[in-house]
């Protein structure tokens, strides 16, 4: 029987900060079955469409990002914090759920051919997920989806893709 991913996600209140329930993945990551399960998810609903790159945000969406492009057969564009990348990047400020960062991506990443998935682990605010669509927008390829293993709906990720008109899929919902 196949094993759900969502019963190997664990809840770990006041992390980072009091009143953020934090859904820690690392026991889905420890889990062989939960991390082929969750994998297979993506590879089952991206495979045949066309897709050329994978791109997945730092550090998390690397994950995720890395074996979905590999079991695809194309290659990962990893979005970094500020100053990581040594190339020419483009640049995109967001907000978090707790904080304020950027994300880069090198300039040269991705083409106007390309057609891309950007997948991340969780979409709280959405602020992440928008940024990144910004880059990708930025660099002219097309967006095919965002995918996240889990939705936060209490947040309002979810309302603000839907308002911004991108298409978006997850996996877990909490
Ligand atoms: C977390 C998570 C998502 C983002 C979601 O990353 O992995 O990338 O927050 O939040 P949002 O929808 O409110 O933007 P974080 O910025 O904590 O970085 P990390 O993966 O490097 O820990
Ligand atoms: N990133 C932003 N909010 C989060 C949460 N509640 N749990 C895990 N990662 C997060």
């Amino acid at each position: 029987m196949k094993v759900n991913p969502a019963d190997f996600i664990r809840a770990i209140p006041d992390f980072p900060k009091p009143g953020i329930i934090f859904r820690d993945i690392t026991p889905l990551l420890s889990n062989a079955e939960a991390l082929r399960a969750t994998i297979g998810h993506f590879v089952d609903r991206y495979q045949d469409q066309g897709i050329t790159q994978v791109v997945g945000m730092e550090a998390r969406g690397f994950i995720f990002g890395t074996a979905l492009a590999h079991a695809l057969g194309v290659g990962f564009v990893p979005l970094r914090k500020p100053g990581k990348l040594p190339g020419a990047t483009l640049k995109q400020s967001y907000a978090l759920e707790y904080g304020e960062d950027t994300l880069e991506m090198h300039s040269d990443a991705l083409t106007a051919a390309d057609k891309v998935v950007i997948i991340d682990d969780l979409l709280a605010t959405g602020g992440t997920a928008l940024a990144a669509v910004q880059l990708v927008e930025k660099s002219a390829a097309q967006l095919h989806e965002c995918a996240f293993v889990i939705t936060l709906q209490a947040l309002p990720g979810v309302k603000r893709l839907d308002e911004a008109g991108i298409p978006h899929y997850t996996l877990c919902e909490f």
